[in-house]
């Protein structure tokens, strides 16, 4: 019987287990290595090692609605994006309203977690922490959940460009940026277009006298904002679009994005094409970076190739002459030096996990890793279905397949990711938001049923099925159902609009819903046609179709029709 169960860590992945824990009827005991909750949202002026870092401006590239805890809305009047410091106090007014401060010890770290020798009957594991004052202690444990993160090791290649020991400027990783000033007045490098690349090029742009942004590959940039200045994430991510880019031809899906991306800057003109196309990876979440380069202050330039006293040669053989700065936004390794090394090392350097949670190889399965996986979509909801399944496993209630099953299925996973990602460490990773969602929630039995749903409250139907897919819909039904779940849904964009509401203003005009309803229709007719249509002999046709369909919704916009109020 599964009673005592450790978790590894306090951010937001530990918060959330302690919490589904406690709803399982199971005793959490949560190790923190820091003095607080909130992990990578906890900003810290010092820079400690081991410990993830963020800058002072981080904000979230999610929106409030979507990467809030299933039944914990977020306070109406916040933003709908975050600053690391609003996210930080939603985990505190989380913690505090499922009193969860209480089962975690901080400043104390886990040094080792091993298998005891009974494992293969009782799952047992042996826990080793230390606390601040250096005392080491031994638990024993029915069951660990892994929540240390994965952004705490910089991976920083500056050995790799030739003439980097006698470079005359600083180089640093992103790890280490806090804050712009040290830049002002100078010409700086950033190296690697990930989201923090971006969002540190934007920031040092407004000081320094001239940046230059180095990218390999190059990458497709959206914004925060979709249409009528709405989340884009709640507007992408819907129940309707992922069956949408399950059935429609891959290549037009990628080709009407593509389009309606570049209708708002070319990306090409921008010089940030990237090779691959816009679906195949995440894209770069940025509103500032276009108006940026558009006034000169931001520079995009190829691959870095050497350093040479104080210029930087890049791929294509141009130089930039004295650069005081280069910050690698290069990203970071995950590393869990507690676990048995067995358990984290695949073949090819991957860490092998069975649904990006468990490790296939134990006879028990009672160590679940959470948060270690990357989606285009939130994390926090995914980490906290992750939770739910976790502890139904744990607790038998949930069954896993034989070894050999699960090892074919990571490795089908990852040969598919691998399409998009060539780097099997990358590769292993990735998951397809509502998909893998529901793949969970299936083993927990909280999916929402769409059929019943249809025919019992159409009303809430309409907006599981085309709104957006927030985390709610996994708290109607089944365990762990929560009784405020459907109002959440239903007030979703209630809290959306509510920060706006700063100043008065004329009543906006009438008549959405028809115009509304001629946008459906024209969409499921469109829909059809694509599906019934063979794929790649029709083409050109079904570009024209979504060109056409394309100027339908432009016209419909620019007529007052929004997408609010679904
Ligand atoms: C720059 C940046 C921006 C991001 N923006 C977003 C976003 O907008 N939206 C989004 O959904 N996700 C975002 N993410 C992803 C982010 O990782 C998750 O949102 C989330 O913070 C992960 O939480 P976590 O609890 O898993 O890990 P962390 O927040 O890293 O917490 C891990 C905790 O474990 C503790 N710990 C580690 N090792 C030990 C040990 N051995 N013993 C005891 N304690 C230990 C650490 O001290 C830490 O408190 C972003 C990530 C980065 C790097
Ligand atoms: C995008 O287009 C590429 C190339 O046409 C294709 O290989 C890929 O599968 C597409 N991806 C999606 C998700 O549409
Ligand atoms: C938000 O930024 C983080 C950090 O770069 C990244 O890991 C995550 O994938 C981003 N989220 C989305 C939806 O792109």
């Amino acid at each position: 019987m599964v009673r005592r169960v450790a978790v590894v860590g306090a951010g937001s992945s530990g918060l959330a287990c302690i919490k589904i824990c406690l709803d399982e009827g199971l005793e959490p005991v949560c190790f923190e290595s820091s003095d607080d909750i909130g992990g990578l949202w906890k900003f810290k002026e010092s820079l400690e090692p081991e410990r993830t870092s963020i800058y002072r401006s981080l904000v979230a590239n999610t929106s409030k609605e979507m990467m809030c805890f299933s039944d914990f809305p977020m306070p109406a009047h916040f933003p709908n994006f975050l600053h690391n410091s609003m996210l930080q106090q939603y985990f505190r007014l989380y913690a505090e309203h499922f009193d969860l401060l209480r089962y975690i010890h901080f400043q104390t770290t886990v040094k080792s977690v091993a298998q005891r020798p009974d494992f293969p009957q009782t799952g047992q594991w042996d826990v080793v922490t230390i606390n601040k004052d250096g005392e080491e202690k031994e638990h024993i444990f029915d069951a660990v959940m892994v929540c240390s993160g994965h952004y705490t090791h910089p991976f920083l290649p500056v050995s790799d460009f030739p003439g980097h020991e006698t470079f005359s400027g600083r180089c640093f990783h992103s790890w280490e940026y806090k804050d712009p000033d040290s830049c002002k007045g100078k010409r700086v490098l950033v190296v690697g277009i990930g989201n923090s690349g971006g969002d540190i090029a934007v920031e040092i742009s407004r000081f320094a006298d001239k940046t230059f942004f180095s990218t390999r590959q190059g990458t497709w940039v959206i914004g925060r904002m979709s249409s009528s200045g709405l989340p884009l994430d709640m507007i992408a991510i819907t129940r309707l679009n992922s069956i949408l880019m399950f059935l429609l031809p891959k290549t037009l899906v990628n080709w009407t994005a593509e389009r309606a991306l570049n209708h708002r800057y070319d990306h090409t003109l921008y010089a940030l094409k990237p090779k691959h196309r816009l679906m195949d990876k995440r894209p770069l979440i940025n509103d500032d970076l276009p108006g940026r380069i558009l006034i000169g202050k931001l520079v995009m330039k190829p691959s870095l190739r050497e350093f040479k006293g104080s210029a930087v040669v890049f791929e294509d053989g141009t130089v930039e002459e004295n650069i005081a700065a280069v910050i690698f936004c290069t990203g970071y390794i995950a590393n869990f030096p507690f676990l048995p090394p067995v358990l984290c090392g695949g073949p090819r350097g991957e860490f092998t996990l069975y649904k990006r949670v468990f490790p296939p190889s134990l006879q028990q399965p009672t160590l679940a890793v959470l948060g270690l996986f990357q989606t285009k979509g939130p994390i926090m909801p995914i980490v906290e279905m992750q939770a739910r399944w976790a502890v139904r496993v744990f607790k038998g209630l949930s069954r896993l397949p034989k070894k050999e099953k699960m090892l074919s299925i990571i490795e089908a996973e990852r040969k598919r990711n691998m399409k998009s990602y060539p780097c099997p460490r990358q590769a292993a990773l990735q998951v397809d938001y509502i998909p893998y969602l529901d793949f969970m929630a299936k083993e927990v039995g909280v999916r929402p049923n769409l059929m019943r749903l249809l025919l019992r409250d159409p009303g809430l139907w309409v907006k599981v099925f085309l709104g957006p897919c927030t985390p709610y819909q996994y708290r109607l039904s089944g365990p762990g159902q929560w009784a405020g779940a459907r109002q959440a849904i239903l007030s979703q964009w209630e809290r959306v609009t509510q920060p706006f509401r700063t100043r008065a203003v004329p009543e906006p005009q009438t008549g959405r819903f028809t115009l509304y309803s001629v946008w459906l229709i024209a969409l499921a007719g469109s829909v059809m046609t694509a599906v019934l249509l063979s794929k790649s002999e029709m083409m050109p046709v079904m570009q024209s179709a979504a060109l056409l369909l394309d100027r339908c919704r432009i016209f419909l916009r620019d007529v007052g029709f929004t997408s609010e109020g679904l």
